[in-house]
């Protein structure tokens, strides 16, 4: 059976962009039909200036969220990273893998790093050692398919580079996956700044969608959208980025394509109009049942305690495997 693992991390409210991008389809395609792992990945929010009571809060928050847009616990694991010591085992041997040169090229440590310092704030070694330690995430369960947005590619490329580079020194450990992303959808931008993606952690939101927005928010956020000054509607990423993700964002809502979308719509107005009403009817059911199941604190610990002792089982012989192949002791 295909394994699938992916993973959040709690650094701020989950938007929209998480949701198309990759929440969606843990729900509706990949938790039936494959052994689906997915994690709260709390030791990645830990790599920026964060606040210890805000990432606790969100880590239960998130999880709770993963539970009302449908992941089921009947059907998936759903766990919090920190509580499977696995991840962080693993992660200190594919450190003794990878290069430094390579973590310097990441896009992401380059562009955080490049905020942390302007805000003046230290660049966290984390920060740098973060792509290594979501390879130790996803090898540690044999993973087969990485579901994720667009923004994850590289760091699944790395963790395939460092699954080949481990198995040819050490003999075969770990199964090397493959990402796997959304039709339309997979870099959902900014309404704000549509050359820029929409990101859980770039507040104030002005151009971000937060899965518990109120529906007027939401309205509002998409009515005011920036767009080009031109007037009709065409789909055309590179020149038109407003309209194409307002269009991209539609037909994600309704399962249709965006350029066929764009030949449909004479102003801009009316795409907003639509495009606002899809994503309040997509989020209404998801915001009703957060209500309901946040307010049973008892039934997401459950869920997160049982999930992080089957990941803990899966991954266990796996990473006594990968120590013993590295040329560690084992214990006697
Ligand atoms: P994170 O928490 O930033 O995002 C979670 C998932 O949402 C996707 N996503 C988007 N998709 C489309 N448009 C957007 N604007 C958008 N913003 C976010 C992301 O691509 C991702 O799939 N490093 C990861 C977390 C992680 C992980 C892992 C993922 C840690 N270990 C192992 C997969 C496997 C991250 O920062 O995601």
């Amino acid at each position: 059976m295909t394994r699938i693992f992916s993973g959040i991390k709690p650094t701020g409210h989950l938007t929209l962009g998480n949701y198309l991008g990759a929440m969606r389809r843990w729900v509706e395609v990949d938790q039936h039909g494959a052994d689906a792992l997915f994690s709260v990945v709390d030791l990645h929010a830990l790599t920026v200036e964060h606040d210890p009571a805000r990432v606790r809060r969100l880590t239960r928050q998130s999880a709770t969220l993963l539970l009302a847009a449908g992941l089921d616990p009947e059907l998936c694991t759903l766990f919090v990273q920190s509580h499977v010591h696995e991840h962080t085992r693993l992660s200190y041997l594919l450190e003794c893998t990878a290069t430094d040169g390579e973590l310097r090229r990441m896009i992401q440590y380059k562009e955080k790093g490049a905020r942390a310092q302007s805000a003046g704030q230290g660049v966290r070694l984390s920060l740098l050692t973060y792509p290594v330690l979501m390879a130790a995430d996803i090898l540690a369960y044999r993973t087969d398919e990485v579901p994720v947005g667009d923004d994850q590619t590289q760091h699944v490329e790395l963790t395939r580079d460092l699954a080949v580079r481990f198995n040819q020194r050490h003999g075969h450990t770990f199964t090397v996956p493959r990402a796997t992303h959304p039709p339309v959808a997979a870099r959902v931008m900014d309404l704000q700044d549509p050359t820029s993606k929409m990101g859980k952690s770039h507040e104030p939101g002005a151009g971000i969608v937060y899965l518990l927005d109120e529906a007027d928010l939401v309205r509002k956020k998409i009515m005011r959208a920036v767009t080009d000054s031109g007037t009709d509607v065409v789909y055309d990423r590179a020149e038109r980025p407003g309209l194409a993700n307002l269009l991209e964002i539609l037909a994600a809502c309704t399962g249709a394509d965006p350029a066929v979308l764009a030949g449909e719509y004479r102003s801009y107005g009316d795409l907003k109009r639509d495009a606002a009403e899809a994503v309040v009817e997509l989020l209404a059911p998801i915001r009703k049942r957060h209500a309901e199941i946040a307010a049973d604190h008892g039934y997401v610990d459950a869920v997160l305690r049982a999930g992080a002792e089957r990941a803990t089982a899966l991954a266990r012989p796996l990473v006594d495997d990968a120590y013993r192949a590295i040329g560690l002791l084992p214990a006697g």
